[in-house]
């Protein structure tokens, strides 16, 4: 609950007919249908290098084509957002939250669309379409009425008889949104709905596999009321787009989701511009460990590990990548676990029964399938499902689990359906808690015990921004979990959370001698 009697957007039950059926047959409108887009700017489509977007489920099928944008229309979004801030700065804050709740509701009025742009151009499976559009809800109502909270009235300082004391917050200028394509629509519009709250303009640039939903998503924005020169869209690449606008002066903030290593370039880039300090909101990759001791629940662990480390693919940074499990009952553990592997439903992203989809392109499947091969050579291979000829002509990567001796052993992130496990003894618990803070990373941890006061210490101990103590842990909700890492996983503040909004305001205090 977000307060105000406002509630996290609803889901459907697919087991009442009334629900399920008209939301299938509403889909099916979009099973052939070929999109269109390209940069946006002050609301107008222009031209740019026209590339195919092909379906990572079936590479013979094309969703559509995407322009590019080019130099002259990096140039003219930036001038136009610049020129656009005073006035959307100065515009109150309940009518910028108002457009945002609009655009929630048109969200959510186009939710086939949007689910189905996710399915064909990401590889999402209908349940990860689903979450998605009501994660990109409850980020725009959500941001709406924090923004609201923050900025309505200042706020009154203490002062001498007739001094008039007060704190403002404002927006800071034109704020670049960089986001990755495993949340093309969540996290896309989780950063923009955060900036325009908060009287920003935006200059949005989507990741380059899924430019579609991006596009799609801007257009709602400006339906919604949201002023097309306040909210330009710019798609292309990280190395080209990305890096020009992040190089460029006028350029008053960042909002970045994606690897590390990328966050670490444009860090560089900001440090060397001239003008002042910039923030920089950087929310990035993961090495997240789950420990498990001899007092877990086994089904209620097999389930949770299936779900952290190999839903979406294992395409979420807050999946579970490392399994430290107590060797008392590893044995017991892993032959369920291979159990519950077969179980995985792969094939079709946009069928119901579908569980594990393909990874997003054929860069990722290669690196995912050479570190399979690698670490399976040094490592014991534990399980891998079997992919059926369905997965032939797309980007799969069977889900796959390998026995390893340690954390340390793996260099990187590994962003796919690959589950590393580590048995460890009892006594031994103290090098595991220090193995695994020492990768740097700090995003997701999760721990199975019956044991509280053991799973208290450990989820003190462990240097992360997320802990989840016996469930899974994927799936952050926006306004009940705030999401987001420290170290090498990111620079908070959570997104999701009370806190998220102050990084896109700059503050004023006005001293009035009445
Ligand atoms: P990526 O870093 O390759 O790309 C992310 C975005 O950065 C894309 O839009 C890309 O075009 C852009 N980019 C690339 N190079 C750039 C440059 N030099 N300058 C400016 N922009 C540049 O990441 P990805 O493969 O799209 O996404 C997967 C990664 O994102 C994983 O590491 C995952 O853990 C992370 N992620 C983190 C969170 C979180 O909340 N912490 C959420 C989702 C994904
Ligand atoms: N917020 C997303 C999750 O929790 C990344 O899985």
């Amino acid at each position: 609950i977000f307060g105000a009697g406002r509630k996290n957007s609803k889901g459907l039950n697919m087991n009442i007919q009334s629900e399920a059926k008209p939301f299938f047959k509403a889909l099916e409108k979009y099973e052939q249908q070929q999109w269109h887009a390209g940069p946006l700017i002050d609301g107008e489509t222009v031209s740019g290098t026209v590339h195919d977007v092909l379906s990572p489920y079936d590479t013979r099928q094309k969703v559509g084509t995407i322009a590019f944008a080019d130099e002259a229309a990096i140039e003219q979004a930036i001038y136009s957002a610049q020129r656009a801030y005073p006035s959307w700065c100065r515009t109150s804050v309940e009518e910028r939250a108002n457009a945002l709740q609009k655009l929630a509701d048109l969200l959510e009025e186009n939710r086939e669309e949007l689910i189905a742009l996710c399915t064909r151009e990401a590889g999402k499976t209908l349940q990860d379409g689903i979450d998605e559009v009501r994660e990109a809800v409850d980020f725009c109502r959500y941001y709406a009425i924090q923004a609201k909270k923050l900025m309505a009235e200042p706020t009154l300082m203490p002062g001498p008889t007739g001094e008039l004391n007060e704190l403002f917050l404002q927006g800071r200028g034109v704020y670049v949104s960089i986001s990755p394509w495993n949340f093309p629509l969540a996290i896309f519009l989780g950063q923009i709905t955060a900036a325009l709250a908060t009287g920003n303009t935006v200059i949005a640039k989507p990741a380059e596999q899924t430019s579609l939903v991006g596009y799609r998503a801007v257009q709602l924005a400006h339906e919604a009321g949201i002023p097309k020169s306040v909210l330009q869209f710019l798609p292309g690449t990280g190395a080209t787009v990305g890096a020009k606008l992040t190089a460029d002066e006028r350029i008053a903030g960042v909002v970045f989701t994606g690897s590390t290593e990328t966050s670490q370039r444009i860090n560089i880039t900001l440090a060397q511009r001239k003008c002042g300090i910039v923030p920089f909101i950087a929310e990035t990759g993961g090495q997240n460990a789950m420990i498990v001791d001899s007092t877990a629940l086994p089904e209620q662990l097999v389930q949770d590990i299936k779900d952290s480390a190999f839903t979406s693919a294992g395409q979420r940074c807050s999946a579970l990548r490392v399994l430290y499990v107590q060797d008392d009952i590893a044995e017991g553990i892993i032959e369920q676990l291979k159990g519950a592997m077969d179980e995985l439903q792969l094939g079709y992203p946009g069928a119901f029964k579908t569980d594990v989809g393909p990874v997003i392109d054929t860069t990722a499947q290669t690196n995912l399938n050479a570190h399979i091969d690698k670490i399976s050579s040094t490592g014991k291979l534990i399980h891998s499902v079997n992919l059926t000829e369905e997965c032939q002509h797309g980007h799969f990567v069977a889900p796959t689990a390998v026995e390893i001796n340690s954390i340390t052993q793996l260099e990187k992130e590994h962003f796919g359906p690959i589950l590393h496990v580590v048995r460890y003894k009892a006594k031994d618990i103290d090098k595991v808690v220090e193995e695994i803070n020492s990768t740097g990373y700090g995003l997701t941890f999760g721990i199975h015990s019956r044991n509280e006061s053991f799973a208290r210490e450990l989820a003190d101990r462990l240097n992360v921004g997320n802990v989840y103590i016996n469930r899974n842990q994927v799936g952050a909700v926006v306004g009940v979990q705030p999401f987001g890492g420290r170290g090498l996983s990111g620079t908070g503040p959570k997104a999701g959370g009370p806190h998220y909004l102050f990084r896109f305001v700059t503050e004023k205090t006005r001293t009035n001698n009445i």
